[in-house]
């Protein structure tokens, strides 16, 4: 059987971008979705014009034609979108109901994997308000994919490391503390980092995989299962300097919610779970996923150390 042929949506995006990469190297036919409404964005054109370059195709669809939709979805086997789900930059994930709708007419997809890749929706009913709206409308995709009756992966890729990695996970800076570092509560819950380009390869593997088909595909290097403190630590080897470090509390921290906005709130809210509760390992993974490494072993996975490098 050959390797299915793959349209990405949102390919000019954070992880977007490195999943067509992943596509193309792992030899898959690329298809690329291209929106005529990015209009005189010359930077994300520039990005289109590269994957072409490197051997993706280019297929003209918007979000306001449904049958440009339904065509371009009939020219391959698998969708992986990668639409907009961060509120700091651009939250677009209910305009996937519209991809949901043109793969349900289309009928000939083999595999969709909606935008998720963080924490696994499924398992945050009990999230504070407002952050628990990026669970939500997730749940709603995963609702609409599941009525329509179309074939699914979704990847819960844990924490991608250019957010939670450099800034030792301090929240509104992505580059390492000088001189202290915030601790929250006693820093030993067991955090998931993943590198994005690993991500990628890991959402790509699992697209011809039966293994994973109707299933969450779990992100959990097993090196790269640490705790703040450990990921402190690992900075403080490498730049051979001591932080200062300090408690934040977790009602302190919930309290710092006041007065930030929306985007703030919601950022603060993922923070609490993962890194006070623990969300991203306090569970076993059961019937309903795989876990990526294990299916995967032959991926040389990047270390949080390595990570780190880049920023010293
Ligand atoms: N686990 C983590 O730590 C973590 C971190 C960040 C993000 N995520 C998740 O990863 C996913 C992707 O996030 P991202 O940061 O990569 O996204 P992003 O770069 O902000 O945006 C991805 C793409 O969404 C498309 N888009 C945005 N608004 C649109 C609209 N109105 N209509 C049609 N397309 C639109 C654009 O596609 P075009 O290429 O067509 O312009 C854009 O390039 C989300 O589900 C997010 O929650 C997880």
């Amino acid at each position: 059987m050959g390797k299915s042929k793959v349209l990405v949506v949102g390919g000019t995006g954070y992880i977007g971008r490195r999943i067509v990469k992943a596509c193309l190297a792992q030899g898959h036919a690329t298809y690329v979705l291209q929106r005529p409404e990015i209009g005189l964005d010359i930077d994300k054109l520039q990005v289109l014009l590269s994957f072409k370059e490197q051997g993706a195709r280019l297929v003209e669809a918007s979000f306001s034609d449904h049958q440009s939709l339904v065509d371009a979805v009939k020219q391959v086997d698998v969708v992986i979108c990668t639409m907009s789900g961060v509120h700091f930059r651009s939250h677009n994930i209910l305009v996937q109901l519209k991809l949901v709708d043109a793969i349900k007419e289309a009928g000939n997809i083999k595999r969709f994997l909606p935008s998720e890749f963080g924490m696994d929706p499924a398992r945050m009913g009990h999230a504070i308000e407002p952050g628990n709206v990026t669970f939500e409308l997730k749940m709603t995709v995963r609702d609409a994919i599941e009525k329509a009756k179309i074939p699914f992966t979704y990847v819960s890729a844990n924490c991608f490391a250019g957010y939670f990695v450099p800034n030792l996970s301090q929240l509104a800076t992505l580059i390492p503390p000088k001189d202290k570092v915030g601790i929250y509560g006693d820093g030993n819950q067991k955090v998931i980092f993943v590198d994005e380009a690993d991500v990628a390869t890991y959402t790509v593997k699992t697209i011809d995989d039966p293994r994973t088909l109707n299933k969450t595909l779990y992100l959990r290097p097993k090196e790269n299962i640490l705790t703040q403190r450990q990921l402190v630590d690992m900075w403080e080897n490498l730049t051979g300097r001591t932080l200062d470090k300090y408690t934040i509390f977790a009602q302190d921290f919930l309290a710092s919610m006041k007065g930030m906005d929306l985007a703030g709130q919601v950022g603060v809210g993922h923070f609490y779970h993962i890194f006070y509760e623990g969300c991203l390992s306090n569970f076993e993974i059961g019937e309903e996923g795989e876990e990526a490494s294990e299916l995967y072993p032959e991926v040389q996975y990047t270390r949080m150390d390595a990570y780190l490098k880049r920023y010293l």
